[in-house]
């Protein structure tokens, strides 16, 4: 019933000239998938991605949003400005933004408002650290962090977000949560969607992907699994031919 989706996160790779020849590579590659495709890409690369994916089904998304509508925020960008350049989905709360960024609970909450409030499309992250899950705090963790990025956002707009799922020592290290791990704090976090909202909202209209170090080997099992709608794709999201193996899982 939830159509799956995967995005790749290009993270702070590939130049204009790069990213040209990997949307060039990637397109016939991914034309018939099943599932929505989705590159977020680096603010430089966003208008190139969306000018060489006009016409077909890969859809781009930034890495990164502003919460202000527009002001004295040096080196920062806002929705509208995502907007006007054709960008759809936008990833917020990526650990590594709350790892090295000083990202917190209240400005992915504030950086969802604005995005919604611009017709952009978040793909929303939580996870625990190694140190949280040693310490039995998994369910604790991803429960706050969900309860807190939802914050006065209406019911309305569940169809136009996704959460991505990312226990952070499973991010570009190699190690993948096994398949029924993800699937049960998906469950955690499907629950507490269906308290925050409705059980049958959260059941038909909350796309919860995960990510972590999927890749062509394991994204088949991962996606067989009753409730991961997808993929946050990092490393295995940079070679065209990698990247649509998880697609096309
Ligand atoms: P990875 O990254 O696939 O390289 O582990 C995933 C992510 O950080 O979104």
């Amino acid at each position: 019933m939830r159509k799956p989706i995967i995005a790749g996160n290009w993270k702070m790779n590939n130049t204009i000239a790069e990213t040209k020849a990997l949307v060039k590579d990637l397109i016939p590659l991914v034309k018939d998938a099943k599932c929505d495709v989705v590159i977020c890409t680096p603010y430089t690369d966003l208008a190139a991605a969306v000018e060489a994916t006009q016409g077909t089904n890969i859809k781009v998304g930034a890495e990164n949003v502003h919460w202000a509508e527009k002001g004295a925020f040096t080196g920062e960008i806002s929705a509208k400005m995502l907007v006007e350049l054709g960008v759809e989905y936008v990833i917020i709360g990526h650990s590594e933004r709350r790892q090295y960024f000083g990202e917190t609970d209240e400005t992915v909450n504030a950086r969802m408002k604005a995005a919604l409030a611009a017709g952009l499309k978040p793909i929303v992250c939580v996870g625990e650290t190694l140190e949280e899950r040693e310490s039995g705090k998994t369910e604790e963790v991803v429960t706050r962090q969900t309860v807190a990025a939802f914050k006065d956002i209406d019911k309305d707009e569940l169809d136009n977000i996704v959460i991505a799922y990312e226990p952070v020592w499973a991010i570009g290290t190699g190690k993948t949560a096994t398949a029924e791990d993800a699937n049960d704090t998906i469950k955690v976090i499907r629950d507490t969607m269906a308290k925050l909202y409705c059980p049958k909202c959260a059941e038909d209209r909350v796309r919860i992907q995960y990510g972590g170090s999927m890749n062509p080997k394991n994204a088949s099992e991962l996606m067989a699994m009753p409730e991961i709608d997808g993929g946050l794709i990092g490393g295995a999201s940079l070679k065209a031919e990698d990247f649509s193996k998880v697609v096309n899982f």
